[in-house]
């Protein structure tokens, strides 16, 4: 999709469809000119109100365009970023429908309002056009073919503001991305596959260098938490590393680590029907921290940034992994492995210390689709994650807030250990009961991380939604790479 601006609203191009901008009372948003007597009809006859999200379709005589549309943006005192995302989300969905590719967007004039500036305002639009724009490749049989938007016009602005646009659509790039490696389905996005990901990276950008570890190697290293989950699986496991230096001259680093388990049946501890059949999603940590690595090269970011990638699947089979033995960790620490469904924090456990140990990162944040309880206690539309930093848990919040990829903070409340001892290894992999299995879990995590920094980012509700949420497709939803683009931008100032 293309973007274009054009700043005199009588020289604007031809399109499909024109939308016209209104607040709530409603008063239009944007000096309308000629057009101002023909949007008058659903006005008069109060069928349009300007609120948040309400759409009004005419067909005016003449003109540059068929259709014009009203589209309410709410309040001007309540004009946030996320308001335009959610309103130009349902814009782009009514286009989509109409099997629209080419429309006019009259910009709002925000700038008496200073409560967001001219790039937020953009922002909000183009990430609410780009993030809706997006549809997954459907495997049916029918002819009809997705329907996507081609062309916009930002009418309004100079098109020097196009620069503003390039990185918001660099980011939305990898947000695809993110979504396309989840959807697609676990035979095809193999622990190779991943792997193949990351070397395509480093071959569209110089700047990210990437390592993969084979099983051997990944013996070699001796990760016996990793070799444990991905014995029953039939392709082998993969242990990705992938640098992207855009600070060369600085020493601070972020270590950025993602679950990436292709498809989790459980294991010998299998999952039942109701908890099984989106299991291709439990790469969704891996797949965001490529989307981010990407994003944060396509944008060149001033950072330097390491994603580190443990893959492999938790199979059934003659030779899975069985409740009850005991491995050795990369760390040395040993874990007694009570239920093999438990196998996304065993996976960290050798990435998170493998990787502070060999690269020795100012900070550290894994995202992982790590425990069901996550997604009992804050659903699907906010990530829990724990921090032992106040610093990094902030910024975390702050870039969360700015993205509307929303944080809550969880507690790591120390005595819940107590449900990780055994009396025959170092550690269980998991307490028994379910209380606080959201907790408990990052405190098993917390074992192998030792004093760095460190954030972890339960995504179990966010990364994959069963029903679609103004710019959330149904299904993938690419959580998480706009908020660490984000923490990576606002850390490099
Ligand atoms: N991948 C799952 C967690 C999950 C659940 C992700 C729902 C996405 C949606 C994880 O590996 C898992 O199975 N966790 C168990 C842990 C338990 C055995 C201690 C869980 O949450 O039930
Ligand atoms: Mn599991
Ligand atoms: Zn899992």
């Amino acid at each position: 999709m293309l973007f274009s601006a054009i700043a005199d609203l009588s020289k604007r191009k031809e399109a499909e469809l024109v939308a016209v901008p209104f607040w709530e009372k409603p008063t239009p948003a944007t000096p309308l000119k000629t057009l101002a007597t023909v949007v008058k009809p659903p006005i008069l006859a109060k069928d349009f109100t300007g609120k948040e999200g309400e759409i009004s379709l005419l067909y005016p005589k003449g003109g540059k365009e068929k259709r014009l549309v009203l589209i309410g943006l709410g309040k001007e005192s309540e004009l946030s970023v996320d308001g335009l995302r959610r309103v130009y989300s349902t814009l782009v969905k009514f286009c989509l429908k109409k099997k629209l590719s080419k429309i006019n967007l009259l910009l709002p004039n925000i700038v008496a309002l200073r409560t967001i500036t001219l790039e937020e305002c953009l922002q909000g639009i183009c990430e609410g056009v780009l993030l809706t724009n997006y549809q997954w490749n459907r495997k049916t049989t029918a002819k009809e073919k997705s329907h996507f938007l081609k062309h916009v016009t930002l009418v309004g602005t100079l098109p020097q503001t196009l620069g503003m646009v390039r990185p918001i659509e660099e980011v939305a790039e990898a947000v695809y991305l993110t979504r396309d490696l989840i959807n697609e389905n676990a035979d095809v996005v193999t622990p190779h596959y991943l792997g193949e990901v990351a070397l395509g990276l480093s071959k569209k950008f110089p700047a990210i260098k990437s390592t993969i570890f084979d099983k051997k190697r990944i013996e070699k290293e001796k990760m016996g938490l990793l070799l444990a989950v991905s014995q029953g699986a039939a392709t082998e496991p993969r242990f990705i590393i992938s640098r992207y230096e855009g600070n060369p001259r600085s020493k601070d680093h972020t270590l950025l680590v993602g679950k990436g388990v292709t498809f989790d049946s459980g294991g010998i501890n299998l999952k039942p029907t109701g908890h099984i059949e989106t299991m291709r999603e439990d790469m969704s940590g891996a797949a965001t921290v490529l989307g981010t690595l990407a994003a944060a090269a396509a944008t060149n970011l001033k950072v330097n940034l390491t994603v580190v990638v443990p893959a492999t699947e938790n199979a059934v089979d003659a030779k899975s992994y069985k409740p009850g033995d005991i491995f050795t960790s990369y760390s040395g620490k040993t874990v007694e492995v009570v239920n093999t469904d438990a196998e996304g924090r065993l996976i960290l456990a050798d990435a998170l210390s493998y990787a502070i140990k060999h690269l020795k990162p100012t900070r550290v944040i894994d995202l992982a689709t790590l425990t069901g309880s996550m997604v009992v206690a804050l659903g699907n539309g906010i990530s829990g994650f724990f921090s032992n930093d106040v610093k990094l848990a902030k910024q975390l919040l702050d870039a969360g807030n700015s993205t509307s990829e929303l944080l809550w903070q969880m507690p790591l409340h120390k005595p819940y250990k107590e449900g990780l001892k055994s009396d025959a290894a170092d550690l269980k992999n998991c307490a028994s009961g379910r209380a606080a299995g959201s907790i408990t879990a990052a405190l098993f995590l917390e074992e192998f991380v030792g004093k760095v920094a460190w954030a972890h980012i339960d995504i179990a509700g966010t990364a994959f939604i069963d029903k679609e949420f103004h710019y959330w497709p149904k299904s993938a939803v690419g959580f998480g790479v706009r908020l660490l683009v984000d923490f990576l931008k606002k850390i490099s100032r």
